[in-house]
């Protein structure tokens, strides 16, 4: 009972340095709203889906204690490498990581009773695929905790977006762009997913959060911007376009960030919790 008196985690060893980043900080806002809400409870299994680098997964499984055997999956190779060696450096014994897409969870019927997954939904190739998986792998009502962003999500950076489209006679694009804003869910799209699939919900919370910037060129050179959101918007426009179009865009958003003071950017957040009928 009492081995954490025989434990020893130095924060200067360099590998125990290495397991200091939990998350990465766009993540953190769901990810402190998924760890208010998730039910606790005395479980055998808990899965993660769509760990990346570890979390919520080695969070999660450490409050739920040793009893519990937990377990994440993620298709990104080195990410899922850098979460076994987090694992493995901080010496939990209840916690494992595999490499796979989570629309084929290996694991018999009614197995978890607990899956989480922070901001996955709405990176998942075929989310109905992944739902209907973790609908099969839960036991009876288990439950399936989720947080994603919703359509809205940086609706001011967008408004601008839209602007300078129209202002170039970039008519053509509006269709993808339509599409692009909309490609992230709603509410109503998620919980009609999960009522789907034979979930009842049991809690929603709803939230914001703002990312600012001191204006659209510092914005577009953000390290995470550029990872996780550039090519999206790039991918929209032909070569010559895009030139242009980011050109007098950087411009429009500068001047929009100069007359509100700074560039803040809504993110709405969804943390959905259900069950299984
Ligand atoms: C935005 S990241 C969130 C990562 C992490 N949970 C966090 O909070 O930082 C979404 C993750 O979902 C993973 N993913 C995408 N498709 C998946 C699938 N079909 N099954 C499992 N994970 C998937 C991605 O590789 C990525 O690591």
């Amino acid at each position: 009972m009492t081995n954490y008196l025989n434990k020893k985690i130095d924060y200067l060893q360099p590998d125990i340095t290495n397991t200091c980043d939990e998350l990465p900080l766009w993540s953190s806002a769901f990810g402190l709203l998924l760890l208010d809400n998730f039910p606790i409870g005395e479980y055998s299994h808990y899965l993660d889906i769509g760990c990346a680098t570890g979390f919520p997964l080695i969070e999660i499984a450490q409050r739920l204690g040793n009893k519990c055997t937990s377990v994440g999956m993620d298709p990104w190779t080195e990410a899922v490498k850098r979460t076994a060696t987090k694992i493995n450096t901080l010496q939990l014994k209840n916690i494992s990581v595999i490499e796979g897409d989570a629309s084929i969870v290996p694991f018999p019927n009614q197995h978890f009773d607990l899956i989480t997954s922070n901001l996955g939904i709405n990176n998942f190739e075929c989310p109905a695929k992944v739902v209907s998986e973790c609908h099969r792998v839960l036991k009876q009502n288990g439950s399936l905790c989720l947080t994603t962003n919703l359509t809205g999500t940086f609706t001011e950076f967008y408004e601008v977006y839209r602007e300078t489209l129209h202002e170039l006679g970039f008519e053509k694009y509006l269709a993808s762009f339509s599409e692009h804003v909309n490609h992230r869910g709603t509410e109503a799209s998620v919980t009609e997913l999960l009522d789907k699939h034979d979930f009842q919900i049991k809690n929603i919370v709803r939230s914001t959060y703002n990312m600012r910037f001191l204006n659209g060129s510092a914005f577009l050179n953000h390290s995470f911007i550029v990872m996780a959101f550039l090519g999206s918007w790039k991918n929209m426009f032909d070569e010559r376009d895009k030139q242009i179009f980011f050109e007098t865009f950087e411009k429009n958003l500068n001047a929009f960030s100069k007359i509100k003071g700074e560039l803040k950017l809504t993110v709405p957040m969804l943390y959905l919790e259900c069950v299984k009928k």
